[in-house]
């Protein structure tokens, strides 16, 4: 006999085979001399309906087994079923009980929990319909990234997770060391020796891994990174965490606009094949979670982005009849409202903002002709809001000089990054799209904390 996922004997078992199904049970039904169990593998929303019947050896003692929870191994045939709901169930000949689930105590009951009681059972909230479907689909948007990057030549780079810059330069930095914090070396102006730590200076998790994709493109012309990056930002909202992944493509020879027509083009595919892959989960979400996902992969997959400039932006906002929170002029940065304003009430589609005032983007986007504003693009999409951060970088070397001064980050540390410009230096462009906002947009999931398997945000690293 042959040991199946249940998601391949959904699609493809028929009447007659013999299969082996490994498994939790979601429910159990008693009725008289014999007993349904529908059991879940994670491979799909759905479970296999197995039938045992009470002539089965040992059945009495099998079936107090039995509980929700508890992990099982069928063994049996298929037939065609009865009852409605399925195609096919599993007419059982043995049955083993891995371990047992006691009903008084699993936390997992058939009914439903609040997504903040399922995150202080995160260890267990992977069984449940709607978190399987999450990561399902989360599996799936990797697979689709992968494949988009691969199927036009870009090669995927692995960038450091400890690293000595700060590509953002807004001071979001774990530090990385070895020190005993209770006794620290000091130097002789009583500050912390650095020269004595791990890496002879300070050191981080990395923000971003795109000072290094711009190493790479300088070699191999197209590259991504994904992976996961780390933010010490102490904001708890619904759109932040403090490790999360991020894909960074990198492009030579590519400009602001090469770098939208990149990013549009990368989310029709994602949802274009997450659709054609997840269609039952995404269906889930589309019935449970929020009525508009199905309309909305849509609306990405068939329309255009919009694109307007920063300054643009800010004209219509102003002129927009409609109070803001944070007043609006130009300079400043774009809060959530005025981003959502824009792609949700406005325009009612993903819109690529660009030429953001260089006051507020980071040193090393490349400043416009009239020094005002730099190459930068942020993707705001419904429901988000900021998606996908980028830009072209700044390639020539003097400005990119006059820039990190003014900006006042430590030139020191970057003289790799300013030989990039010294050798060979080209165009280039590339952005950051933040991967579980992205899963958040795809499944409608309103929290951020729900579309990563674990978590980490201010004061919580359990699990
Ligand atoms: O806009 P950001 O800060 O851009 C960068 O880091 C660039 N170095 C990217 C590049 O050009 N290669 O971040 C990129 C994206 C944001 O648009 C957002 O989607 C996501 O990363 N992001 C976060 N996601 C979850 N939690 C956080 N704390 C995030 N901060 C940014
Ligand atoms: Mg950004």
């Amino acid at each position: 006999m042959e040991t199946r996922r249940v998601a391949d004997i959904l699609k493809n078992g028929q009447p007659e085979e013999t299969v082996i199904v490994k498994g939790w049970v979601r429910t159990k039904r008693e009725l008289k001399g014999f007993s349904f169990t529908e059991v879940n593998d994670g491979s799909s929303l759905a479970g296999l309906q197995v039938v045992i019947d009470s002539g089965i050896s040992d059945y009495d003692t099998i079936i107090k087994k039995i509980n929700t929870g508890a992990s099982i191994e069928v063994g049996g045939k298929l037939v065609s079923s009865q009852g409605k709901g399925q195609k096919i169930e599993l007419q059982a000949d043995s049955v083993i009980v891995y371990g047992e689930a006691d009903a008084e105590t699993y936390p997992l009951q058939k009914k439903r929990h609040s997504f903040e009681f399922l995150r202080t059972i995160n260890h267990l909230r992977s069984r449940t319909n709607t978190l399987g479907a999450v990561f399902r689909v989360r599996n799936a948007c990797s697979v689709a990234i992968h494949q988009f990057f691969q199927e036009k030549g870009f090669m995927w780079i692995h960038s450091p997770i400890i690293t000595a810059s700060d590509c953002e330069g807004a001071g979001e930095l774990f530090t990385v060391t070895n020190f005993d914090l209770n006794n620290l070396p000091k130097n002789a102006t009583g500050e912390v020796d650095y020269s004595q730590d791990f890496f002879g200076k300070p050191a981080y998790l990395t923000v971003s891994g795109q000072l290094q994709a711009e190493v790479m493109a300088m070699a191999f012309q197209n590259v991504y990174t994904f992976g996961p990056t780390f933010r010490a930002e102490n904001s708890n909202t619904s759109r932040h965490l403090a490790e999360f992944w991020m894909v960074e493509p990198e492009m030579a020879f590519c400009d602001l606009e090469g770098d939208q027509n990149l990013a549009e083009e990368f989310l029709k595919y994602i949802f274009k094949y997450v659709l054609a892959t997840c269609p039952e989960d995404i269906e889930f979400f589309n019935k449970w979670i929020n009525k508009t996902i199905l309309a909305t992969a849509d609306n990405i997959i068939n329309n255009e982005f919009a694109r307007i400039t920063y300054t643009k932006a800010i004209e219509i906002l102003e002129g927009a009849d409609k109070k803001f929170q944070f007043p609006v002029e130009w300079g400043i940065d774009l809060q959530s409202e005025h981003e959502r304003y824009l792609a949700e009430e406005l325009f009612k589609k993903p819109v690529i903002v660009t030429n953001y005032p260089k006051e507020i983007k980071a040193f090393y986007m490349r400043l416009d002709e009239g020094e005002k504003t730099v190459s930068a693009m942020d993707v705001l999409a419904p429901g988000i809001g900021e998606i996908i951060g980028g830009s072209q970088r700044e390639e020539r070397l003097d400005v990119l000089e006059r820039r990190i001064q003014e900006t006042g980050i430590e030139a020191d540390d970057l003289w790799w990054y300013l030989d990039l410009r010294r050798y060979g230096t080209v165009p280039h462009a590339g952005f950051g799209l933040g991967f579980e906002r992205l899963v958040q947009f795809i499944t409608g999931m309103n929290n951020i904390r729900d579309v990563i398997p674990f978590p980490r945000t201010p004061l919580n690293a359990e699990f």
